[in-house]
């Protein structure tokens, strides 16, 4: 069985990710899946702040901007991760620093398991009856990474667990 790398995959050396082919297919079904949501951006960001603050009503404290343009801050660095899959470097210098800003803005790593079980929820709801062909648990499984790469930038213990599956 041939190894294929995820989009979102990092390595402490570059060198040693370059041989291994990126997942060719598993971007394109991401790209596709992120485009059906990206459609639903106002409801995505009314149904997820919803569930964030219901979920952890201690973090509504920490947002100091309002909930749509914090919506639309949090989208355009998903596409940026998703239109930089095959450059994972830029990736992960761009999740690294905004990770040391999220420390500061008071995110735990326990917010970000929250974030992104509640994200892959609320992209569940946008979608309807379209989510199961959307492989949500792809996006569950690359939104976990992108929370590792800003925890570890963030220079804060990692809550050692896989990714989920
Ligand atoms: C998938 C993970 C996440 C992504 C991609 C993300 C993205 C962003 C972006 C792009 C901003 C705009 C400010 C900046 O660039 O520094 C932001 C702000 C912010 N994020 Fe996140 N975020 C994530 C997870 C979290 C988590 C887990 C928390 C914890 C509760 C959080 C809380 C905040 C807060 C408090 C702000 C500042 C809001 C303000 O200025 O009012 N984020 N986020």
């Amino acid at each position: 069985m041939s190894v294929q790398r995820h989009p979102v995959a990092t390595s402490s050396s570059f060198d040693s990710l370059a041989i291994v082919p990126l997942d060719r297919a598993l971007v394109a079904r991401l790209r596709g899946s992120y485009e059906a949501v990206r459609l639903h951006e106002l409801r995505l960001a009314e149904i997820f702040y919803a569930k964030l603050f219901a979920a952890a009503p201690q973090v509504r404290s920490l947002f100091k901007s309002d909930t749509a343009s914090q919506a639309a801050k949090l989208m355009a660095a998903l596409d940026t991760v998703v239109k930089n899959f095959e450059r994972p470097q830029e990736n992960a210098a761009m999740l690294a620093e905004l990770g040391r800003r999220h420390a500061s803005y008071g995110a735990t790593p326990e917010h970000y398991d929250i974030v992104v079980r509640l994200l892959v929820e609320s992209m569940g709801e946008v979608l309807g009856a379209n989510a199961a062909a959307a492989n949500l648990n792809e996006w569950r499984t690359a939104l976990s990474l992108i929370a590792r790469q800003m925890i570890r930038g963030s220079g804060q213990p990692m809550n050692e667990k896989p990714p989920h599956a």
